[in-house]
């Protein structure tokens, strides 16, 4: 059934509505943004190979996509955006709940309807001289009891190829979507094509970038880029900030966590899901490879970036990744450290911003020890290794299909989910924050959780290195006040009968010259066999202030050389004046929601507090001398 819509400048454009679309909202939303925006074209996406093939072949022939050398990485693409478009821009993101207190002091706020506002006078006109597609998705398994639909309305051909990869795409969506809900999610590049006006690679707008949600609406209105999460709005917009206020509607939870399954060689599975900030190392743990000694032990993925949690019938929590693909941190992935996203990567990917070799294949920092002689930097220029500057941008990225992983898990389609054990946190701490400790228990971890800290990454827009709170690993995603997202978190606890073990840990701590001193990667196998072990009763541990620690003879080190005691008092000391710094500048964060704040964790810090002092004074050797220095100091 076809419809023509009209816009105030008496521009028609025909909307060829799918045969069987018996969604009135969808039909009415469409119209309407068709009329608002002015495209010359609307194109449904029917996410078919060929249709992924055909748009793909058009960016090449406009120049935004080079085709890779075909025998080398069959089917794959590079792109080079606009080198002022390189990252999620957190500064543009604005949480437009009705009251502002509802958005919190960590997310930008503007009164909806001034933000409406401004939104309809950008979007009016902004697709002229484009085509627009109109993309029906799923985050999660088609049907499933966890997933939930999103419409992506864009003028970008290459947020189309990336969320065909990312998420489960196309009209079997609008099939399984009925006249059903969905959250609209509407995304311009911003910059529409005068009548003869030739268009560049990367389209964005320089001066006007905005993305918003409106909580109560279920609604994404995104303008200005075309990367990553800033574009791709199943991923962050959709499936963290709106789902997350979903989530605390509902009883359930959005997390920016990785889910992996630990299969011992007895063949016991522990699923586990951890939170580290962007570019901390999710997707690399969630591909663990064992090292060679852990003989019969497996790990596997169910995802890498975002997890959706549900209280399961048996009182546990079962988690789904809802996407489909990996849009990964390109730069320091290797056959050495990730050998998993390599293959992942090795075949129908589409890789932003990296760098191109002579004979039409990719290149990034770190991906092998001898740098290529020659390259084409990630903004086309020629590049050698004495030249000084980065071949491939620091948040580089690919976008590879999930089912491509050569560890990917049996059940990560599995409608269902998969129980979830225990919760890991770790950001990224050159000092003070030890390799791995346990919470006392679920207040605690939620504690632990919340002042989170990390240095900065570039997977946001801005200066990198200097450390800030990032509870949760949720800082830029939370579409609610972070104060109720605590109070959710304690809640779940509260009625989840056996709720999963809480973890911190630690992989980033540097030595007096600035070097890494865990082997990190593989090697943190050894680390999650403890906590896997702590999780079934079997591993010790002793009490420190900040919770339980393995001691060096809790953790097994089978085939690691180079790691001695003292590397390892190294990664585990907690330090008492460290700490008293730590506990002082968490809680300067956390009187920032004072309004909110769960009054439990006033009283965790403050024993925190006072049991560093009723301690040995360096927990570094937290092995036999442990109880020693315990006697004297009591
Ligand atoms: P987002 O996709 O931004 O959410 O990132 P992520 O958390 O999935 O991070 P990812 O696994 O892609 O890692 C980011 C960077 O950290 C890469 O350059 C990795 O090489 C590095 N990294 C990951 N794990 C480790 C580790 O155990 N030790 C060290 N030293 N670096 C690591
Ligand atoms: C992150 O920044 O945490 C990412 C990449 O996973 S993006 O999709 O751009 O948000
Ligand atoms: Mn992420």
């Amino acid at each position: 059934m076809s419809s023509i819509a009209q816009s105030q400048g008496g521009t028609l454009t025909e909307i060829n509505f799918p045969t069987h679309l018996n969604n009135e909202r969808l039909r009415k939303w469409v119209e309407e943004m068709v009329a608002l925006c002015k495209p010359d074209k609307v194109h449904w996406c029917d996410g078919t190979q060929e249709e992924y093939d055909q748009l793909c072949a058009q960016m090449v022939e406009s120049g935004t996509f080079i085709k890779l050398n075909e025998e080398k990485r069959p089917n794959s693409y590079l792109c080079r955006s606009d080198p002022g478009d390189v990252a999620r821009v957190e500064d543009r993101t604005f949480i437009c709940s009705i009251s502002k207190q509802d958005a919190g002091p960590t997310n930008n706020w503007i009164p909806p309807k001034e933000m409406k506002a401004t939104l309809l006078g950008l979007f009016d006109g902004c697709m002229k001289g484009r085509i627009m597609y109109i993309i029906p998705f799923s985050m999660g398994p088609l049907g499933s009891p966890i997933a939930h639909i999103g419409i992506e309305i864009t003028d970008s051909p290459y947020v189309v190829v990336n969320m065909r990869i990312m998420t489960r795409m196309g009209s079997k969506v609008l099939e399984v979507l009925g006249d059903g809900d969905f959250v609209p999610c509407m995304h311009s590049v911003g910059m529409p094509l005068e009548p003869g006006q030739k268009d560049v690679a990367w389209p964005c707008n320089a001066d006007h970038k905005y993305i918003v949600h409106f909580p109560e609406e279920r609604a994404i209105w995104s303008y200005g880029s075309g990367y990553g999460g800033n574009a791709l709005l199943g991923k962050k917009c959709f499936a963290l900030r709106i789902a997350s206020s979903m989530a605390r509607d509902e009883g359930w939870l959005a997390e920016h966590m990785l889910i992996l399954c630990v299969e011992s060689p007895q063949g016991e599975k522990t699923y586990v899901a951890a939170a580290f900030p962007s570019a901390c190392g999710k997707t690399n743990f969630a591909m663990l490879i064992p090292p060679q000694a852990f003989d019969g032990w497996k790990v596997t993925t169910i995802g890498d970036d975002i997890a959706w949690i549900k209280p399961g019938p048996n009182g546990e929590l079962r988690a789904i990744n809802p996407e489909a693909g990996f849009f990964g941190v390109a730069p320091g992935t290797s056959y050495k450290t990730n050998p998993n996203a390599m293959e992942s990567l090795s075949k129908n990917s589409i890789f932003t911003n990296v760098a191109l070799t002579p004979d039409g294949d990719i290149w990034w920092e770190e991906m092998s020890d001898e740098k290529p002689a020659e390259l084409i930097d990630w903004q086309g220029n020629p590049w050698t290794p004495d030249c000084g500057k980065k071949a491939a941008h620091p948040n580089a990225r690919f976008t590879s299909p999930a089912s491509q992983c050569p560890s990917i898990n049996p059940d990560w389609e599995n409608p269902e989910g998969v129980p979830i054990s225990a919760f890991i946190f770790g950001g990224r701490r050159a000092t003070a924050v030890p390799l791995v400790y346990q919470s006392a228990n679920w207040f605690f971890g939620v504690y632990l959780a919340a002042t989170m800290g990390s240095e900065k990454t570039a997977a946001a827009a801005g200066s990198t290195g200097n450390l800030r709170r990032d509870p949760f690993a949720m800082l830029p995603f939370c579409g609610y006040h972070m104060g109720d997202y605590f109070n959710h978190w304690l809640q779940i606890g509260r009625t989840v009968p056996t709720p999963p073990r809480i973890f911190g840990v630690n992989w980033f701590r540097k030595d007096e010259n600035g070097k890494f001193v865990w082997p990190g990667f593989g090697e943190n196998m050894r680390v999650l066999k403890w906590i896997v072990d702590r999780v079934h009763g079997r591993a010790a541990a002793v009490e420190s202030p900040i919770g339980w620690m393995p001691r060096y003879q809790d953790i097994d080190w089978s085939g690691l050389e180079d790691f001695s005691f003292e590397d390892f008092c190294k990664v585990m000391s907690v330090n008492r004046e460290d700490w008293k710094d730590e506990l002082l500048s968490q809680e300067e964060f956390l009187e920032k929601l004072y309004d909110r704040l769960p009054k439990e964790f006033i009283f965790i810090r403050e024993l925190m507090l006072s049991s560093l002092w009723r301690s040995p004074e360096h927990w570094g050797m937290v092995h036999e001398r442990y109880v020693i220095h315990n006697d004297e100091e009591h």
